[in-house]
């Protein structure tokens, strides 16, 4: 046992209303009646319920993220965010570099890692999201692709306390696909690897790492006691208490991986 406290991330995407927070309501109290001890959880909803989880959580086990921000604190940018802000509205962490942001607004990686020391600079954690498509993975370009974004998006003293690496497959996202164990042992134990080159292995060593596409409960104990995975990002399966509590309880009754 390696002693890295496992993280399950929730990550809500563009779902969600005020009608929401009874999910985030019965997260809450499903934790209360059975906590898992052995993890913690974080729900990263869209922007505009962050105050309101924020006062449904408050007293909860859960942690409050939010999904992507504007690398300046605040300015003429209409209809962006800053980090600032979504501390302001009680965020502790914030998503970045996410493959849908990478694809949908062609985030490069540079961008990203200004994003990530925004999320430092507002006192909150960055949960940096990288992974391969589809085709890098059939080229054999998969831990070339992840060293790449990893260098490029990873701010330079970075540290484990505020720092968490997402590992995501771009093809196993929304699909209900998902890699080999193997497979992500390879990526994780990749990463952990340049971790150490990238900030020193002190810090690589207590960073978590996440994996992330299609966890669901029931593959969450298949994919998260793999080597040098530190707990999971999950889209889908994060929207419903029933499914986010069936992945936390994973790791009920066992120590980090
Ligand atoms: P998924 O999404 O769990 O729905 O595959 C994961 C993510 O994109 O963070």
């Amino acid at each position: 046992m390696r002693g890295i406290r496992p993280l399950v991330a929730g990550n809500w995407k563009m779902h969600g209303l005020g009608t929401s927070s009874a999910e985030l309501r019965s997260l809450k109290d499903r934790l209360a009646e059975a906590p898992v001890p052995e993890a913690d959880a974080i729900v990263c909803p869209p922007a505009t319920l962050l105050a309101r989880a924020r006062d449904v959580l408050a007293g909860s086990a859960v942690a409050l993220g939010a999904q992507d921000c504007h690398p300046l604190p605040s300015g003429p940018h209409t209809g962006d965010i800053s980090a600032e802000m979504l501390a302001d509205a009680g965020a502790t962490a914030i998503i970045v570099g996410h493959s849908e942001r990478r694809t949908d607004y062609g985030e490069t990686d540079a961008l990203v890692n200004a994003k990530a020391k925004a999320a430092f600079r507002a006192k909150l954690a960055a949960i940096i999201c990288v992974g391969e498509t589809e085709l890098e993975r059939r080229q054999g370009a998969t831990l070339e692709v992840v060293r790449r974004q990893l260098q490029g998006s990873l701010p330079r003293g970075a540290r484990a306390r505020t720092t968490v690496i997402a590992y995501e497959p771009v093809w196993a996202i929304g699909t209900g696909l998902t890699p080999t164990p193997a497979d992500v042992a390879e990526v994780h134990g990749f990463i952990r690897g340049e971790l150490g080159q990238l900030l020193g292995q002190t810090e690589a060593s207590l960073l978590r790492i996440l994996y992330g596409g299609s966890v669901k409960p029931a593959n969450a104990s298949e994919l998260l006691f793999v080597p040098d995975v530190d707990g999971a990002l999950v889209g889908g399966a994060s929207l419903k208490a029933s499914d986010f509590y069936g992945i936390l309880l994973a790791y009920a009754g066992r120590g980090a991986g």
